[in-house]
């Protein structure tokens, strides 16, 4: 193994999570384990080995760099990780400058810089290949006062909602489901995994132009599905272990009016994501994104009997889905924070923090006080 003296007091190792040895895995878990017991001390552990799974299949649409960090007495103090897309990814060429940063510093060790020094390494990366653009996604306060402190700009919110299967409004799902099929009878639904050879094209057409008609923000993000891209991030999933369902529905003509998708691991059967969920613009105000939230609530009850809760994201000014949603029996859960940076302002303001650190140390160790 390879390590690197990044400053006095740390090393960090560049691994490759599909040949890490145990005590690599041993020393991730221990740091993302504790950051996540901190921020949801109710919720259950993710399960280790549908974990490794996950991280382990690389995506040839992304590339992701994973470093450990590791203090003076060999203990993980955090973890990184570095990634952005391949030239395979059909939005590579609108969104080639941009990098995503994830940094997790565990409680105890926190305030001592080491996210900023980390930072710093993540940024001569960036440089080294010609990414313009660093963004974060963030969760929690001191992740928020770490991106202020670095004149992070938001560029956009997501909340998370949560409804437990049994608090969801079935009421309200029978309804819409009723109301659907009596309104708009030559309205089917379809349900997949592996879409169809025949519909591959008009699917990919018409989720990458509803996809990005939801509301973004000032957040760079173009989202590109191409036939071959779908058919990658299929394979992806499966390699994971990842079970990927798509509920689309059909109008008369042979139309796809709307669509939405969930993600299930067998080895966390309690919990269920709803990816997406679009209509088509000349199919809305018909109630459709209603029924088909409910068509896809009953099939996640058949399929799914033991799954407990369902996560969703959206933009908050995202009104309609909020509304769905709540009447549905979602509840909010936290709120998701997209900064964003130009590469030349973070590295600045890096350069600079350290810099004054530096100063204050000096003048404490002249003047006699502690550091
Ligand atoms: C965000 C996080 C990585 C910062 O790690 P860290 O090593 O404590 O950060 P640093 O010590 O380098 O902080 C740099 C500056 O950010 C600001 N800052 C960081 N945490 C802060 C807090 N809790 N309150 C106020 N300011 C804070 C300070 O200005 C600090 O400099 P200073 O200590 O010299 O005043 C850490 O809080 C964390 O792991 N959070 C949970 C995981 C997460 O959400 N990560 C973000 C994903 S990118």
């Amino acid at each position: 193994m390879c390590f690197e003296q990044i400053s006095e007091n740390l090393q960090a190792i560049v691994y490759d999570p599909k040949d890490a040895p145990e005590e690599l895995w041993s020393a991730w878990f221990a740091v993302s384990e504790s950051v996540f017991r901190e921020f949801n001390p109710k919720s259950r552990l993710p399960d280790r080995n549908a974990a490794k799974r996950r991280l382990s299949v690389a995506s040839p649409l992304y590339r992701t760099e994973r470093t450990l960090v590791f203090d003076n007495t060999e203990t993980p103090v955090a973890v990184m990780s570095f990634s952005y897309e391949t030239q395979l990814s059909p939005s590579y060429e609108l969104d080639r400058n941009i990098c995503h940063m994830n940094i997790l510093v565990e409680k105890a060790f926190r305030r001592k810089r080491i996210a900023t020094q980390l930072l710093r390494e993540l940024l001569k990366k960036a440089r080294k290949i010609q990414k313009t653009t660093i963004a974060g996604e963030i969760d929690n306060t001191p992740a928020r006062k770490f991106c202020e402190a670095y004149a992070g700009e938001v560029v956009h919110k997501e909340v998370q909602h949560r409804m437990y299967m049994d608090g969801a409004n079935w009421e309200a799902a029978a309804e819409w489901r009723e109301n659907g099929r009596n309104k708009f009878p030559d309205t089917t639904f379809e349900f997949f995994q592996d879409c169809p050879a025949a519909d591959i094209q008009a699917f990919c057409r018409t989720y990458t132009e509803i996809i990005n008609e939801r509301p973004t923000g000032d957040m760079q993000q173009t989202i590109i599905t191409t036939p071959a891209s779908r058919r990658i991030e299929e394979e992806n999933l499966k390699k994971k272990g990842v079970k990927w369902y798509t509920l689309i529905s059909r109008e008369k003509n042979g139309d796809i009016s709307a669509m939405t998708d969930i993600m299930y691991h067998r080895r966390e059967p309690h919990k269920i994501i709803q990816y997406f969920t679009g209509v088509s613009a000349r199919h809305r105000r018909k109630g459709l994104a209603k029924r088909l939230k409910a068509e896809m609530l009953y099939l996640m009850r058949e399929k799914f009997p033991e799954v407990e809760y369902i996560t969703t994201t959206m933009a908050p000014d995202n009104r309609p889905m909020q509304a769905i949603n709540a009447k549905l029996g979602f509840k909010l859960r936290k709120t998701d924070y997209v900064y964003q940076w130009t590469l030349t302002d973070l590295e600045r303001q890096v350069e600079m923090h350290l810099q004054t650190v530096k100063k204050r140390r000096k003048r404490d160790c002249q003047t006699g006080f502690p550091g």
